[in-house]
């Protein structure tokens, strides 16, 4: 079976490229390196120990995206690119819609063209909105309307898989819905590589420690929750790569439209996640606390009893797993890709 691995040179699509293959699947990997480089397809391709072919196409342009699939034969698309940041999504929201929206567009017209009925997207735990109680469940309705441009794009691309498999005969659309991503391969190779100051909570320590910044600051420490700061469900990259290869088992089952939560079930606080990266590291980190991040929530996490049910999947790496996995890839290449 071949794989279309859509923004597979990126931070989940590269990890997912090698437990494909891992799995005995023939892949075929598409990037425009909007947020990602050659570096970490060449990277990729050595841990596989395979020359899988790689294309260099904004999947925007619909003709270059229907190209691929006159080129090769697939089975199904697996499909993680897009533009992901929350923050600049809230001042680009007109490239994170153009971006997000037609990339799925093209992909979908291209596989009707060609009858390809499999897709895998990468959804977020944020289409559930800021009102869902805890943990979330795939019973909880959506929201209507998320808190930034970039979850309205998650949301909305929910809607157009849910539209076409009800129009589209035998089309299969699971739509995975993303705790928080953290962790990096064991091997030190590949991992989370963001430009610029990182937004997210990981990566940020992980420069912290490796010298780039000063100091974490954590934002809040009078929330509602054991030590004051946020609550979040961390899931090792890896364990949630293997999700996508559970899901493609339920695709072989005709599942039809399949909503799934990739989460660990278990909350982690902000300052435990420092604590937990200072001992991977072998030093205290330094800290403060400063004023709460606008828009963010208290505490989430997943119920993660579904997956386990439905794909036999469930995230197996711990909170020390995932912070020595970052440091050792950190360590090993300071300057990411660039190192
Ligand atoms: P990433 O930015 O590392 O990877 C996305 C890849 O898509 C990049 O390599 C980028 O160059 C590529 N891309 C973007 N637009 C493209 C286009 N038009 N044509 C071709 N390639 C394009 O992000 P990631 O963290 O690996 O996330 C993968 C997916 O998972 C994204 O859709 C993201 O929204 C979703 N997701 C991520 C998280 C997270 O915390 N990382 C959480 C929930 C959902
Ligand atoms: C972010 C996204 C969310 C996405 C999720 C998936 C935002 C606002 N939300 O969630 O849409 O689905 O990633 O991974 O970006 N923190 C600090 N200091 C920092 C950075 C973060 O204290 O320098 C705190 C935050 O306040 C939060 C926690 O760490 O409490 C995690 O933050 P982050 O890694 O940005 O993830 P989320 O905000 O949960």
């Amino acid at each position: 079976m071949t794989i279309l691995v859509t923004g597979g040179a990126g931070y989940i699509g590269s990890h997912t490229c090698i437990e494909l293959v891992k799995a005995g699947y023939d892949i075929v990997v598409v990037d425009n390196f909007v947020n990602s480089c050659m570096e970490a397809v060449n990277r990729i391709r050595r841990l596989c120990g395979v020359e899988f072919p790689f294309e260099e196409i904004d999947l925007t342009d619909y003709s270059a995206t229907d190209g691929l699939f006159d080129k090769y034969k697939i089975d199904a698309v697996i499909h993680f690119a897009g533009l992901k940041a929350v923050g600049e999504s809230v001042t680009m929201p007109i490239e994170y819609y153009r971006n997000n929206l037609n990339s799925t567009l093209s992909l979908l017209s291209a596989m009707k063209k060609h009858d390809v009925k499999n897709f895998i997207f990468s959804s977020s735990a944020t289409v559930y909105g800021a009102e869902a109680p805890v943990p979330y469940n795939e019973a909880t309705p959506v929201s209507r309307i998320t808190s930034s441009p970039y979850g309205n794009t998650k949301l909305m691309i929910e809607y157009i898989l849910k539209d076409t498999a009800k129009a589209i005969s035998g089309f299969n659309a699971v739509l995975l819905r993303y705790f928080n991503p953290v962790g990096a391969h064991e091997s030190g190779e590949i991992g989370e590589d963001p430009t610029g100051i990182p937004n997210n909570l990981m990566p940020y320590v992980a420069r912290v420690a490796v010298g780039k910044l000063d100091m974490v600051h954590i934002f809040g420490n009078d929330y509602d929750t054991p030590d004051g700061t946020c609550l979040r469900d961390y899931i090792h990259v890896v364990d949630l790569a293997k999700g996508h290869v559970a899901a493609l088992q339920k695709i072989k089952e005709n599942c039809g439209v399949f909503v799934c939560n990739l989460g660990t079930g278990k909350g982690t606080s902000v300052l435990e996640m420092v604590k937990a990266f200072s001992k991977s590291c072998g030093k205290d980190l330094p800290y403060e606390f400063t004023a709460r991040r606008a828009g963010d929530l208290p505490a989430f996490w997943a119920d993660p009893s579904f997956a386990e049910k439905e794909l036999g999947w469930k995230a197996e790496k711990g909170i020390q797993e995932m912070c020595d996995d970052v440091w050792r890839w950190q360590s090993k290449n300071p300057d990411g890709y660039r190192s």
